[in-house]
C-alpha cells in the first residue's frame, strides 16, 4: 500500500501492527518497572489507581494517538502540524510532537541502561553465577558488581543503544514482526513456569495480600502521579511512538480492537510478573521498597534454586532483552522518522545522530547519582501524562470530529459516544486531578 507522502511507507497486515505495537508496550515497564514500583509505592492501592488509569486514561488515549497517526501517516511532528492544519487551528499543536519525540529520547536513555543490566545477568546466569545464590549474594552483585561498576554498564549500555540503533535504521517494516511472534508468546510461557515456580516456594499469601488488597493509606500523592506515569510508560503512549506505530498502519485494521488486545496483552505481562516476583520478596525478606534492583535480587534465586535454572534464567533474561529491544525501537523511532523524513539527511545518519544523544544520556545516568531518577519523574510522570492530556484534547475538542469517527467507523453509534465522551470528558479530568493531587493542590 503507498500513501501520498513521499517516504512513507505502510505495514502489510494487521498483525504486523499488533505485533509492533504490543511488541512496543511490553517492555521492561511490565517485567522490571512495575513491580519495583509498586513496591516502592505500597502495592494494593497503587495496583489499584494504576488499573484504574489505564482505564479510563491508557485506553482512550491509545486509540485517539493511533487513529491520529494513520490519519496523517507521518512521524509525529509532521503528524500535528499537518493534523491541525486540516481542522483549521493553530500550529501550536506541534508542541505534541515535539515534547513526545523529546520524552522518547529521554526514555530511552535510561531505558538503555537497564536493558544494559539485562545483558549482563544473560551472561551471569550462563555462566551460572546465580546458581544456588544467597540473597546476599545476588544483592552484592548487583549493587557492587554490576551498578557499582560504570565501566560494565556502560559497555552494556552501549551495546544496547547499537542494537537499537540498527533496527532503526534499517527501518520498521524489516525485523519486527518476527522478533516479536516468537518472543512473546515464549516469554509468556517463562513467565508461568516462573510464576509456578513461585507459587510452590514463594509467600504466595502475603504477595497476593499486597498487590490487591488496596492499603490507602500507603499511597502518597507523588505514588498516585507514579501510577498515572505508568499506565502511560507501560503502554507506549503520550508521546507518538504509538502515533508513528499508527502511520504505518493499514486503514482497513479495526483500532479499538487492537487497542484492547494490546492493553489486556500488557496488563496480563504486568501482573504475571507482579505475581511472579512478590512472592519471593517476601519469602526471603526482600524489602518490596528496595528499588530498581527488585527484579535483578529476587529472580536470579529463584532462578538458582530451580531445577535447570541456569537454562531458564540465561532464556528468561534473554527474551526480557528481547522485549526491552522491541520497546526502544520504538521510543527512538519518532525522532529517526522526523530527521529522515524532513531532511536529507538518510534514515541511517538519522539512527545513528539520535543513538549518540540516548547513548550520552545514559553516560549521564551511569556516572552522576540522580540523573536516572530526574529523567525517569520527568520524562514518565510529566511529559507524558501531559502529552496524554494535549492528545485527548486536540482529539476530543480540536480535531474535527469525522476524522475520529472515519478511523473508528466499525464502532456502533454507542460504541463510539462512549469512547468520544469518556476522550473528552473524563481522561482530561483525570489527568488533570491527578497532577492537582500529586502537587498538593486537592487534598
Ligand atoms: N512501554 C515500554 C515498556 O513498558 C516502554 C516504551 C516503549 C515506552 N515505547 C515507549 C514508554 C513510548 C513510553 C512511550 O517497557
Amino acid at each position: 500500500m503507498t500513501t501520498d507522502h513521499k517516504k512513507h511507507i505502510s505495514w502489510n497486515s494487521r498483525w504486523t501492527f499488533i505485533m509492533a505495537a504490543a511488541g512496543s508496550a511490553i517492555g521492561l515497564g511490565n517485567i522490571w518497572k512495575f513491580p519495583y514500583i509498586t513496591g516502592e509505592n505500597g502495592g494494593g492501592a497503587f495496583v489499584l489507581v494504576y488499573l484504574l488509569c489505564i482505564a479510563i486514561i491508557g485506553l482512550p488515549v491509545l486509540m485517539a494517538e493511533t487513529l491520529m497517526g494513520r490519519h496523517s501517516r507521518r512521524n509525529p511532528i509532521s503528524a500535528m502540524s499537518r493534523l491541525a492544519s486540516e481542522s483549521d487551528t493553530s500550529k501550536a499543536w506541534v508542541v505534541i510532537g515535539l515534547m513526545g519525540t523529546l520524552a522518547g529520547i529521554l526514555i530511552m536513555s535510561f531505558y538503555s541502561v537497564v536493558a544494559g543490566w539485562v545483558m549482563d545477568y544473560i551472561v551471569e546466569s550462563a555462566r551460572g553465577s546465580f546458581v544456588m545464590a544467597t540473597q546476599n549474594q545476588v544483592t552484592a552483585y548487583f549493587e557492587s558488581g554490576l551498578t557499582g561498576n560504570p565501566k560494565l554498564q556502560l559497555a552494556w549500555h552501549t551495546a544496547f543503544v547499537l542494537m537499537t540503533v540498527a533496527v532503526v535504521a534499517a527501518g520498521v517494516t524489516k525485523g519486527l514482526g518476527n522478533a516479536v511472534r516468537f518472543m512473546m508468546p515464549l516469554l509468556a510461557i517463562l513467565l508461568v513456569i516462573l510464576l509456578g515456580y513461585s507459587i510452590s516456594v514463594g509467600n504466595v499469601a502475603e504477595a497476593a495480600r499486597f498487590l490487591f488488597s488496596p492499603d490507602f493509606s500507603r499511597l502518597s500523592a507523588e505514588g498516585v502521579l507514579k501510577a498515572m506515569g505508568h499506565s502511560f510508560f507501560t503502554l507506549s503512549i503520550g508521546m507518538g511512538a504509538i502515533m508513528a506505530y499508527g502511520s504505518y498502519m493499514p486503514a482497513k485494521v479495526s483500532i479499538a480492537r487492537t487497542a484492547i488486545t494490546i492493553v489486556l496483552l500488557d496488563t496480563v505481562f504486568a501482573l504475571m510478573a507482579g505475581m511472579a516476583i512478590f512472592p519471593l520478596v517476601f519469602a526471603h525478606g526482600i524489602e518490596p521498597g528496595s528499588g530498581p534492583g527488585l527484579m535483578f535480587i529476587s529472580l536470579p534465586m529463584a532462578f538458582g534454586g530451580m531445577p535447570f535454572g541456569t537454562f531458564f534464567a540465561c532464556l528468561f533474561f534473554i527474551l526480557v532483552l528481547i522485549a526491552a529491544w522491541t520497546s526502544s525501537i520504538s521510543l527512538i523511532e519518532p525522532a529517526v522518522a522526523w530527521i529522515s523524513e524532513n531532511t536529507r539527511i538518510s534514515r541511517y545518519i538519522s539512527a545513528g545522530i539520535i543513538g549518540l544523544i540516548t547513548w550520552l544520556g545514559g553516560v549521564a545516568c551511569i556516572y552522576r547519582e540522580g540523573v536516572f531518577g530526574q529523567l525517569d519523574m520527568l520524562a514518565s510522570n510529566i511529559m507524558l501524562p501531559l502529552g496524554g492530556l494535549l492528545m485527548a484534547i486536540f482529539v476530543g475538542w480540536i480535531m474535527k470530529r469525522k476524522i475520529a469517527k472515519k478511523e473508528l467507523e466499525d464502532l456502533s453509534y454507542n460504541q463510539f459516544n462512549l469512547w468520544y465522551a469518556t476522550l473528552r470528558v473524563f481522561t482530561p479530568i483525570g489527568i488533570v486531578v491527578v497532577f492537582a493531587y500529586s502537587v498538593g493542590l486537592l487534598k
